[in-house]
């Protein structure tokens, strides 16, 4: 027998959710929760869903949702939403899945606060936490997660990230839109209140290093370290704007520099006022770097020691090279959902080829069915998620104080 998912939050993210996990061939059954019923409907009337959703299989609310008798919820709800809403379903005996990130309030200790109740709530109810982070599956994030546990690079020596997404759009989908429509809701317009009365009357202000995962993440996940300490710098916002006013945001850039438990250093740009956009990232070591979309290898005789004449191989990796491979099943069954979107006069494909924010999609899909189902460690666990999360509001708390140097909390390693 396969599993019982429910997907919560069918906004504009989750949607895009909806046919990977409707298709996994681990799920043989799935629900679907919104306070907005039109969001639903296009789904429970597409005969796509037909053989796996039943009627009664749609709620309204996640109170609801969490009495059923379903196995684990795929949270896509307002960022702010998060962290009470997975601890709710996990307190209902449910798996649960969260989009990025942990959770998203401008006080950085709350934030904090919320990763320790949600380590402890995993620990305690013995529910699987996953943090669906789009960057960890990222094609060049794969590839690097495994030349680094064939210890291709050496030492580590630094790395870069950078999340640029700014405010005004000037380069399409602009933060000022994005905040629009996720206040544009029932949930959502509730939001704008609760902000000002609970933090910006009080003080307490928001900046970009609040949502991390995307810079954080593939560091963290590539060496296989965590922070010990950062000491991190925000600039304001350049002129008034209505959106950082109303959103809190006492920065509109937050740059963090961290001491890792690796002994390497780390750079980590979040760009919310920025001619660029999306994500970079560089990673050096003794023996091999990523640096653009090259990779350098250099033979050396030992990773340990000096070597006087050694020879650098650079490559340029084929995306499809540096993806994991999924297992051909779940090829098969996403590739039914592509085609099934496809308008009449397109061309079915023949291979599936994964998509979604570089692919990223169908690999977190897969990577929580199969956690659920064989009742194992999900990869982006509540202690990894945890450590993304610390690395952000540790940031903002240095910015806060002109670039003091602050430890970084962290809650160890998963549990194996
Ligand atoms: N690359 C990425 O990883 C990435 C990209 C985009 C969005 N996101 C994340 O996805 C999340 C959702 O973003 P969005 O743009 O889809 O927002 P949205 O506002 O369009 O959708 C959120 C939906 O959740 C529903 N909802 C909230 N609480 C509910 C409850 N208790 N019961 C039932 N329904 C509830 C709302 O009604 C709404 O339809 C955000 O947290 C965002 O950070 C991540």
């Amino acid at each position: 027998m396969g599993i019982s998912i429910g997907l919560v939050g069918l906004g504009e993210f989750g949607a895009a959710f909806a046919k990977l996990f409707k298709s996994h061939p681990l799920v043989d059954r799935i629900a679907l929760c919104d306070f907005e019923h039109h969001r639903m409907k296009k789904f429970s009337d597409d005969p796509f869903f037909q053989d796996k959703l039943n009627s009664r299989d749609m709620y309204t609310s996640l109170d609801d949702m969490c009495k059923s008798d379903i196995d684990a919820l795929v949270i896509i709800t307002q960022p702010w939403l998060h962290a009470p809403q997975c601890i709710q379903a996990m307190e209902s005996g449910k798996h649960v899945y969260s989009a990025v990130p942990l959770t998203c309030v401008p006080d950085a200790d709350e934030v904090l606060d919320w990763c320790d109740k949600i380590v402890e709530t995993t620990q305690r109810t013995g529910r699987h936490y996953m943090l669906g982070e789009t960057t960890y599956y990222h094609p060049e994030v794969m590839f690097m997660r495994r030349q680094a546990a064939l210890g291709m690079f050496g030492r580590f020596v630094s790395a870069e990230a950078e999340y640029s997404h700014d405010y005004s759009g000037a380069w399409g989908c602009s933060l000022r839109e994005v905040f629009a429509y996720r206040t544009d809701s029932k949930q959502g317009r509730k939001w704008p209140k609760i902000l000002k009365e609970s933090y910006l009357n009080k003080g307490i202000f928001d900046g970009p290093m609040h949502y991390p995962t995307h810079s954080v993440s593939g560091p963290v996940s590539i060496m296989n370290a965590h922070a010990l300490k950062v000491s991190a710098i925000g600039t304001k916002p350049t002129g008034y704007d209505e959106y950082f006013d109303i959103t809190g945001q006492i920065f509109s850039n937050e740059t963090g520099f961290f001491h890792m438990s690796n002994g390497s250093v780390v750079t980590i740009r979040e760009h919310r006022e920025i001619t660029a956009h999306g994500y970079d990232m560089n990673i050096y070591g003794t023996c091999a770097t990523w640096r653009g979309d090259q990779w350098y290898e250099t033979k050396r005789q030992s990773n340990t020691s000096i070597d006087s004449t050694p020879k650098t191989i650079e490559s340029t990796p084929a995306i499809d090279e540096m993806r994991d491979v999924l297992p051909l099943e779940v090829q098969k069954c996403f590739l039914e959902a592509q085609n099934d979107s496809l308008g009449d006069e397109d061309i079915p494909n023949i291979e599936f080829t994964p998509t979604g924010h570089k692919g990223s999609h169908p690999y977190l899909v897969h990577e929580f069915c199969d956690a659920v189902a064989k009742n194992r460690m999900p990869a982006i666990n509540a202690w990894e998620a945890a450590r993304y999360m610390a690395m952000g509001a540790t940031a903002h708390k240095s910015a806060l104080k002109d670039g003091e140097i602050l430890n970084v909390p962290d809650w160890g390693d998963a549990p194996t």
